[in-house]
């Protein structure tokens, strides 16, 4: 039994090596598991980190579709969630059968899902997009077909806005940021006049109304460090502080609200990592029956968004 995080953080180590695994870990994790992973970002830039790896083993510091979307990439590689429980609240509020249901309502439509989804819901999918090329994406589709996006009604309806296309929301949402108010920003900018407000879109409409931009984690931290701006009221989870103030200690970052905290992002320990080094514990393998078509849509958007950082 190891005793204190410094140890732990050696056997880790040794582990990692041994096992010849990477560790990445999602930017709303603990402080202390983002500090030992060997990469820390938003959804898409970690799915891009799970696809071009070359280790043998994927220890995956986040939620389940996270873990999935590892997996449904590198197939041959092992992906371990150290806490099996880790889901995201969001993702489970879309199942494939009311997909199968509402596509046979809108025959022709195009499903794009928000990469926050099910492997199951992936399935159904045509395209998969993050909150940090969603407008890409969407942009990207044909003009004359009609779209399903699913499952955040709130990054849909952003989407509807910045891109002019009508589309068919599933009315899911993230019980987090949805608990950012307009009002609590309000309140912020009274107090903070000087700072931007940079706000994930998984927020409410009223709320995002307010922000001066509305970005993915990575894309937040990305405009945090290259701004000349020194105050930000940021409006995500609050696990993004982390880095944001360990990156730019001369800036000052101010949460709009301190109860906005996803508590399956605060479910993996120190501890957690080492246990599931050790075991190999818990693996995350969609059934194959489904991985095909799962991985199809998210393919397609990797394959989109290099096109489009060329
Ligand atoms: P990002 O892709 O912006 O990191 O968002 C993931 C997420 O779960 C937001 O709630
Ligand atoms: Fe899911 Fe919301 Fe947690 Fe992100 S913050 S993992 S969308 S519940």
């Amino acid at each position: 039994m190891f005793q204190t995080d410094k140890e732990i953080i050696v056997r880790i180590n040794e582990l990692r090596a041994e096992r010849n695994a990477v560790i990445l870990a999602h930017n709303y994790e603990l402080g202390e598991v983002q500090d030992i992973a060997d990469f820390a970002g938003d959804s898409l830039e970690l799915s891009q980190k799970a696809a071009e790896t070359d280790a043998d083993v994927i220890v995956f510091c986040g939620v389940k579709f996270m873990a999935e979307t590892a997996n449904l990439l590198s197939p041959d590689k092992t992906v371990l969630l150290p806490v099996a429980e880790a889901g995201c609240d969001m993702a489970d509020m879309a199942d494939a059968e009311g997909l199968r249901k509402l596509k046979a309502e809108h025959p022709g439509a195009i499903v794009a899902c928000y990469v926050n989804s099910t492997a199951e819901v992936k399935a159904e999918s045509d395209i998969c997009v993050t909150s940090s090329n969603a407008l890409a994406m969407i942009n990207s589709l044909p003009e004359d077909r009609e779209i399903i996006f699913v499952p955040d009604m709130n990054l849909g309806r952003y989407c509807m806005e910045q891109t002019g296309r009508k589309m068919i929301l599933w009315e899911g949402f993230c019980p987090v940021h949805v608990r950012i108010t307009a009002d609590q920003i309000k309140r912020r900018k009274a107090e903070y006049p000087n700072a931007q407000v940079l706000m994930h879109p998984e927020s409410s409409k009223e709320s995002i109304d307010l922000a001066d931009y509305a970005l993915s984690t990575g894309g937040i931290l990305k405009h945090a460090r290259e701004s000349s701006c020194k105050e930000f009221i940021i409006a995500t989870e609050i696990g993004i502080m982390h880095r944001l103030q360990q990156e730019n200690p001369d800036k000052k970052f101010i949460a709009a609200s301190e109860q906005a905290v996803c508590p399956a992002m605060k479910l993996i320990r120190l501890q957690d990592v080492l246990t599931s080094l050790e075991t190999m514990e818990t693996k995350v393998v969609v059934p194959e029956e489904i991985a095909e078509r799962a991985k199809r849509p998210i393919v397609r958007m990797l394959e989109e968004t290099a096109k489009l950082s060329k």
